[in-house]
């Protein structure tokens, strides 16, 4: 399955399955003070960002290319929800005629086919940002228990392709999430968003992973990622 299918699928249900993306907004938007007027988001989703923000702005711009995800999102004279791929450079050359003055992203860019690419169209719209992203101590002790490599790339690579092209400040943040069955905890994986297309496990190999998972919680890793 696509990427993008996998999220429409669950756009519905995501929001209640949003927890720790609600948590990693808060903490992202809680460290830009200079509330800034033209906001660009990547990856907006539903528009956790957008609703999430406290001050007044003049526009609000969120780019998705989930049109599940979009059709979610508020809506208004100054906020508005646009369908666009941002591993599709020619997007960041369309956006680069509008003038933004901070760009968001929260918990989207550990999809981006390739991070420095993305890096150097965002480096094109000559704005601060403010970026979290999901890296590869998102559900450790799951991946060492199924044998798996994780999926998302390192905390170290992540940050070293960003920093060849901004000058930023980092912080590496663990999460818990904890549940009352295994069951849940897997029902979870599959309904939030964060799996991502990677049915690489059998109907056996799962059931073999949900005994054999010996925490009753998972582990989420983002890093933080500001400009200076
Ligand atoms: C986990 S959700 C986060 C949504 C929102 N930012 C939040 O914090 O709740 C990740 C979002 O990234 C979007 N996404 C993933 N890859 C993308 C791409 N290449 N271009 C645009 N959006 C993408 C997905 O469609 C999804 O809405």
């Amino acid at each position: 399955m696509k990427i993008s299918s996998e999220f429409s699928k669950y756009a519905q249900e995501y929001n209640s399955y949003k927890i720790i993306q609600e948590k990693v907004v808060k903490k992202l938007l809680s460290r830009i003070s200079t509330r800034p007027q033209n906001i660009l988001d990547l990856g907006c989703g539903s528009g956790a960002v957008c609703s999430s923000i406290d001050w007044e702005y003049q526009s609000f711009t969120g780019v998705d290319f989930a049109q599940g995800m979009l059709e979610l999102h508020p809506r208004s004279k100054n906020i508005e929800a646009l369908y666009g791929d941002f591993n599709d450079t020619a997007m960041f050359k369309n956006l680069s005629k509008n003038k933004y003055n901070h760009l968001i992203s929260s918990s989207a860019l550990q999809w981006a086919k390739n991070l420095e690419e993305v890096m150097l169209g965002i480096k094109k719209l000559n704005v601060p940002i403010s970026l979290a992203i999901f890296t590869s101590g998102t559900f450790l002790t799951l991946n060492i228990t199924a044998g798996l490599s994780p999926i998302l790339r390192s905390s170290l690579e992540t940050q070293e392709l960003v920093e060849k092209h901004f000058d930023i400040e980092c912080e590496l943040v663990h999460y818990k999430l904890e549940f009352t069955s295994t069951r849940e905890m897997f029902r979870y994986i599959k309904k939030s968003g964060v799996s991502a297309s990677r049915n690489v496990l059998s109907y056996r190999e799962t059931k073999k992973l949900m005994r054999e998972y010996p925490l009753n919680y998972l582990e989420f890793e983002v890093i933080f990622i500001h400009s200076l």
